[in-house]
């Protein structure tokens, strides 16, 4: 296979620290791109596997960054993880002879703060870093401490690491949320699976890959389900046993390839696409006028030329709203409809300070103030030189510059590789022109 594929520096070198690219921009993307598996299910996925002695396997994983991390904090921890071939990696946590996620690892990714429950729950006592915020805002973790206490732990704060610790074994209880956290969600329900007794979480976050993670449970013997919308519940078992798991698609990457298509006037397939995730989104593309056909796993989007959208509102929300993942995606389309669009970010306190980033491609956005944005097209955007600060806003910025007159340099496309599988590969097989940026 590899004999006939074009060469594509990104699959067959290894990615620079702080990489920069090039991108020359306005042309159409056509043709199809494969979705690869869901990054917000994989690094969960892989955390659960910590939940019995026995193998797991785990298949349609993507090749990013973000797992490569997740799988060498486990090693750490004396779990040991193969890598058998791409996409698909094997885990037997039966030895969890170390019990200390360090700094390093919770600094790079927060999600390393998803080893709290199960490392508690299995092993009884864990020393994990506070993960901090990132460029989107503070994003503390109080929620999952109180939701491990409601299981009966006990955890103290010291120096930046949590010390935790469940005398004896968790015992199942009532987790209560002020609101919906999706990874505190997932932390009491991971920790619940061998706690001792029933356990109820609500508000459950809804989002597709927390159901996904349920059928891996489910897979490994634990009795858990969602009994409404928002409640999931959970009676503890002493122990779990191996399964095999593939993962859900991707729904922010496909979400990202749509507005590459729409944004380029062009015409691109997503392939193996989670449609049935994306109902909000879509809902947004309609309003604004791009065309989708297709549903399920196939979904076509074609692009029109500058003015061919108009402008909406848009406001994120935690599943089945519309994700706030998606909304510097979206961001972008909007610098390409005619008249004054708002952006309402509920989620987060800092996700809007990327717009300034687009603005020097020459968009026309207004921050308001850190919820609120107003996006004014259409604008014609220009190629520019840009800096990437975290992963959603990075990906954004190759939306510009895709779309863009003239060239962009691009630096800092080592936090787009955190979550998105071979990035410059699909859209150079989209007909992009990419390429390494020399350095310095
Ligand atoms: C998950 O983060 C995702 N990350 C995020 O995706 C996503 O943006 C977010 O859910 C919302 O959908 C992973 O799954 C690895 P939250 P999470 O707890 O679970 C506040 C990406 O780009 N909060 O649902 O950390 C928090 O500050 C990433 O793939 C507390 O106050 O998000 C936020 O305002 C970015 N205390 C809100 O709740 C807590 O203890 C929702 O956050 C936890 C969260």
């Amino acid at each position: 296979m590899a004999a006939t594929r074009p060469f594509h520096w990104e699959y067959d070198a290894p990615p620079l620290p702080d990489e920069t690219i090039r991108i020359e921009g306005g042309r159409p993307l056509r043709g199809d791109v494969p979705i690869s598996g869901s990054k917000n299910a994989a690094l969960k996925l892989l955390a659960a596997a910590t939940l019995t002695g026995e193998r797991c396997r785990f298949t349609n994983m993507p090749e990013i960054a973000d797992v490569s991390l997740m799988a060498e904090v486990l090693g750490d921890l004396g779990v040991v993880v193969d890598h058998p071939e791409a996409n698909t990696y094997e885990v037997s946590a039966g030895d969890i002879d170390w019990n200390f996620v360090p700094l390093e690892a919770a600094a790079k990714m927060r999600a390393s703060f998803i080893l709290l429950g199960p490392l508690l729950a299995r092993v009884g006592k864990v020393i994990i870093s506070n993960p901090g915020g990132d460029r989107i805002g503070r994003r503390p973790v109080d929620l999952h401490v109180r939701a491990m206490e409601a299981l009966g732990a006990t955890i103290d704060y010291r120096n930046g690491y949590y010390f935790a610790q469940a005398p004896g074994r968790l015992r199942g209880g009532d987790v209560v949320f002020p609101h919906v956290t999706v990874m505190g969600t997932e932390n009491a329900m991971l920790a619940a699976t061998l706690a001792d007794g029933h356990t109820t979480i609500r508000p459950a976050a809804q989002e597709p890959e927390i159901d996904d993670l349920i059928e891996l449970l489910r897979a490994m013997g634990a009795e858990v389900e969602r009994t409404a919308p928002d409640v999931i519940e959970v009676e503890g078992r002493r122990r779990l046993r191996g399964a095999t798991h593939g993962v859900i698609a991707d729904r922010i990457e496909a979400g990202t390839f749509a507005v590459a298509a729409a944004v380029t006037g062009g015409e691109v397939t997503l392939c193996g696409a989670p449609g049935g995730h994306l109902g909000a989104f879509l809902d947004v593309l309609d309003e604004v006028g791009v065309e989708v056909t297709g549903a399920g796993d196939r979904i076509t989007v074609r692009g029109a030329g500058l003015g061919g959208y108009v402008a909406t509102d848009i406001e994120t929300a935690a599943y089945p709203g519309l994700a706030t993942d998606l909304q510097p995606p979206t961001g972008v389309l909007l610098t390409q409809a005619s008249g004054r669009s708002t952006v309402h970010e509920t989620i987060y306190e800092d996700r809007l300070e990327w717009l300034v980033d687009l603005g020097r491609m020459g968009a026309q956005a207004e921050i308001q103030d850190p919820h609120r944005a107003v996006i004014s097209g259409p604008v014609r955007l220009q190629g520019a030189e840009v800096e990437v600060s975290d992963l959603r806003a990075g990906a954004s910025l190759i939306l510009g510059a895709l779309a863009a007159e003239g060239p962009s340099i691009i630096h800092g496309v080592h936090h787009v590789r955190r979550g998105y599988e071979g990035i410059e590969g699909k859209l150079l097989d989209l007909g992009a022109a990419i390429d390494r940026a020399p350095q310095g």
